[in-house]
């Protein structure tokens, strides 16, 4: 024990999160665009007043996820999340493209939520009587689709995330602090939905609950919505809602006490959130007939910010008025803590030597890797001011998908391997609880749109492809055969674990 604990003393990184502020940054990387933006296209295109189901079976998904998270957490507390347990574990090239999934997970997700803030910062100009440019605040294939010309960008994607680097470049301790207070102002909008909705709602709304199987057809493209596929198709959809509780296990290179706190921040997180969603889905379907949110419907702008549109609809412009300035300000949490992830990711691919040493470089003064976030800041922010939100949320979810299957996995390999290795925090009732992840995370993959599937896949294959060039040639493991190792030995594996990540670093 003492090597980990020498490690944690060594560590670049400063440790300054206790677990409430853990729980925080989940709920912070959780409740973003998923519930104030997508709820309102999952009910009017997939599931209808049936969209709480969606959230329950999206919920169970990550449940079993997070208890092998949580596991894993506890055992290796270190920065860099699923990526760092499959090197642990099963070994290089999986952990590579583990990796190189949850960029799809942590940067899509940023791109996601960048573009979600800038819709809801739409509507908060409107209601000061202000308003952007189509061609300053629509990405280029959307505005040529809607039948325009010339240059477009999404320019408040685009500066939110600049913004949200600024406050990471600071430091960690900071950003927490703001971050514990935007994630008050966001429960707080959520309750107040909640509770406020309760007052508008119609139960007929909710009738029929799961309403009968259909086709939907829109610009001469169908596809099937509603019934009990429609309910399954639902659950992928919104799956981006709950993309982010991991992100607690990258911060875990900054926890004080990881191996506690890090899987009680987990859990917490993932449980709060599912409790708000459900709540939420069925106080929204219930205020809102589902195909009210029709978007060549009778209120065309209500699926773009469907919370604050329920109130405005239902004669409440000042609760509708609430919810954007709370969406507004809660959705750079989300950013936040999303570009954080993004940046622990690289910043342990590299130290392993996979991607360039620039990555993991931590700045002395602030304890933050701060090229690493202004190289990842600009893409993210250039890309998120490009692409349609659509092809973006959609990748987020495979890549979550996709490394939320790995980890089950790898949890249950190690649990194989290393069956006496100290664990704080063990899964119940393995393999079932990790066979049940990866039977339903797959499931829902192949309920992803046929789009986000062929370009996830040719993502993947690029990765390999990089692999292979560059990454296996400079890696670590090659050079000194360290790390991935390491669990392979019976005796005190922690200590050598510890031993081996500072080895890495020298
Ligand atoms: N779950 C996060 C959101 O909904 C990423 O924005």
């Amino acid at each position: 024990m003492e090597a980990y604990e020498a490690d944690i003393k060594k560590s670049q990184l400063k440790r300054v999160l206790g677990k409430w502020s853990l729980t925080a940054i989940g709920i912070g990387a959780i409740i973003g665009g998923g519930i104030f933006v997508l709820t309102g296209t999952g009910a009017y295109y997939n599931a209808g007043p049936a969209l709480a189901l969606s959230f329950v079976i999206a919920g169970i998904a990550c449940v079993f996820a997070a208890l092998c998270y949580a596991e894993f957490a506890s055992i290796l507390p270190v920065e860099g999340s699923a990526y760092a347990y499959a090197y642990g574990t099963v070994g290089e090239i999986f952990a590579w493209i583990i990796g190189w999934g949850l960029i799809l997970e942590y940067a899509m997700g940023s791109m996601t939520v960048a573009v979600s803030w800038s819709g809801y910062f739409g509507k908060l100009l409107k209601m000061f009587g202000m308003h952007l440019p189509d061609w300053l605040t629509t990405d280029p294939q959307t505005y040529a689709a809607a039948g325009n010309s010339g240059f477009a960008m999404n320019l408040p994607a685009f500066i939110i995330v600049l913004f949200v680097i600024g406050i990471l470049l600071r430091g960690t301790k900071g950003a927490a602090k703001a971050n514990n207070f935007i994630v008050l102002l966001k429960i707080s909008a959520i309750i107040f939905v909640i509770i406020a909705g309760l007052f508008f709602i119609n139960p007929s709304n909710w009738s029929p609950f799961i309403p009968a199987a259909t086709t939907i057809t829109e610009n001469g493209i169908s596809h099937s919505a509603y019934g009990v596929g429609g309910v399954i198709a639902g659950a992928s959809a919104i799956f981006f809602a709950y993309v982010g509780f991991d992100a607690v296990s990258t911060q875990a290179g900054e926890a004080i006490n990881p191996k506690k706190d890090v899987p009680f921040a987990i859990i917490a997180s993932l449980l709060i959130c599912t409790l708000l969603y459900i709540l939420v889905s069925l106080v929204l379907t219930g205020m809102m007939h589902y195909t009210d949110f029709n978007p060549l419907g009778k209120y065309p702008d209500a699926i773009k910010a469907p919370v604050a549109y329920a109130f405005d609809i239902a004669g409440q412009a000042w609760a509708g008025s609430i919810i954007t300035i709370a969406a507004t300000v809660g959705l750079i949490s989300v950013l936040m803590v999303m570009i954080m992830g993004q940046s622990r990711i690289f910043l342990g691919m590299s130290k392993d030597g996979l991607i360039p040493a620039t990555f993991s470089k931590v700045n002395p003064m602030t304890g933050v890797p701060s090229k690493n976030l202004i190289i990842v800041g600009i893409v993210i922010a250039t890309v998120a001011s490009l692409t349609p939100i659509n092809d973006l949320a959609h990748m987020t979810s495979f890549g979550t998908l996709f490394a939320f299957t790995m980890v089950c996995v790898a949890v249950w390999i190690l649990r194989v391997k290393q069956p006496h290795l100290q664990r704080n925090f063990k899964v119940p009732a393995l393999p079932l609880i990790a066979i049940c992840g990866i039977l339903i995370n797959v499931y829902l993959i192949f309920n992803l749109s046929s789009e986000a599937k062929k370009y996830s896949a040719i993502w993947m294959v690029l990765g390999i492809i990089i692999y292979f060039l560059y990454s296996k040639r400079n890696s670590n493991l090659q050079k000194t055969g360290g790390f991935g190792e390491t669990f392979k030995a019976e005796q005190e594996p922690l200590e050598e674990v510890d031993i081996d990540i500072d080895n890495k670093n020298n």
